[in-house]
């Protein structure tokens, strides 16, 4: 190929995945946010490092549940660090069909159209296969309702990430958060202090009403996603 000339995307992807193996075979923190970020989204800096971390830290055989996976970039950090401990499933939980709140669709829709894809569980689908991450995840195609109405296992790690409207947001946490075991963690993107766009402030408005003690400890925000612990 010609100096200057555009290269084509299996040229990037092939770099992307031999800089990730360099990275995470010294680090395995990096390694696998490295690997994350060759999917499309928008965590991505010491808060993607944190997810990461969370993931790492918990013990033996996990049920980890993200509500809004979309194209895969959070998936890919969970079930990348599960996959390096060697045990646990993230179940993912998303309809694919570029829904949510007024404020995020037509980012949906441009993320979709930027990958290339036809549609948003295709791009998914492709994303997991990609990463080789199908041994950790279990797709649940669906809205956060339709699943948790069936749901019915403890969980250890939960990670809402769907609807961003105030109402959409507390509903998603009231159905899924009964669920998180005492001592379990939960994730809260998109909540980064000061930032409260209306209409997509929800995340953020539970951290501030919802997440202190003693129901939850260990509340502290990175970037833009809060962490906490319910208590045991
Ligand atoms: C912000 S994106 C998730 C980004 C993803 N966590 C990542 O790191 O790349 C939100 C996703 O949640 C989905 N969503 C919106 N409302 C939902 C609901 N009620 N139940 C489940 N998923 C929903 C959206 O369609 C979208 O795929």
């Amino acid at each position: 190929m010609n100096a200057g000339s555009a290269q084509s995307i299996p040229y990037w992807n092939t770099l992307a995945k031999i800089w990730a193996a360099a990275v995470g075979a010294f680090n395995p923190v990096e390694g696998i946010r490295a690997r994350a970020m060759t999917v499309q989204g928008w965590i991505s800096g010491d808060d993607s490092r944190e997810i990461v971390r969370t993931a790492l830290s918990l013990g033996e055989n996990p049920t980890i549940v993200e509500v809004g996976v979309f194209l895969g970039r959070s998936v890919a950090m969970l079930a990348g660090a599960r996959s390096m401990r060697g045990s646990g499933k993230v179940h993912c939980v998303d309809p694919f069909d570029c829904s949510g709140e007024e404020y995020s669709m037509p980012f949906y829709r441009a993320e979709l159209q930027a990958s290339g894809a036809s549609t948003v569980e295709t791009a998914f689908l492709g994303n997991v296969k990609r990463l080789k991450l199908e041994a950790w995840i279990q797709v649940h195609k669906g809205t956060s309702s339709d699943i948790a109405r069936r749901w019915t296992a403890p969980i250890d790690l939960l990670m809402l990430d769907a609807d961003h409207s105030p109402d959409g947001a507390l509903a998603i946490f009231e159905e899924w958060e009964p669920f998180l075991k005492p001592g379990g963690m939960l994730i809260l993107p998109n909540t980064k202090v000061g930032k409260k766009t209306p209409g997509h402030d929800g995340n953020r408005r539970i951290v501030d009403e919802t997440l202190r003690a003693p129901r939850f400890v260990e509340v502290r925000s990175v970037l833009s996603v809060t962490f906490a612990r319910k208590a045991a």
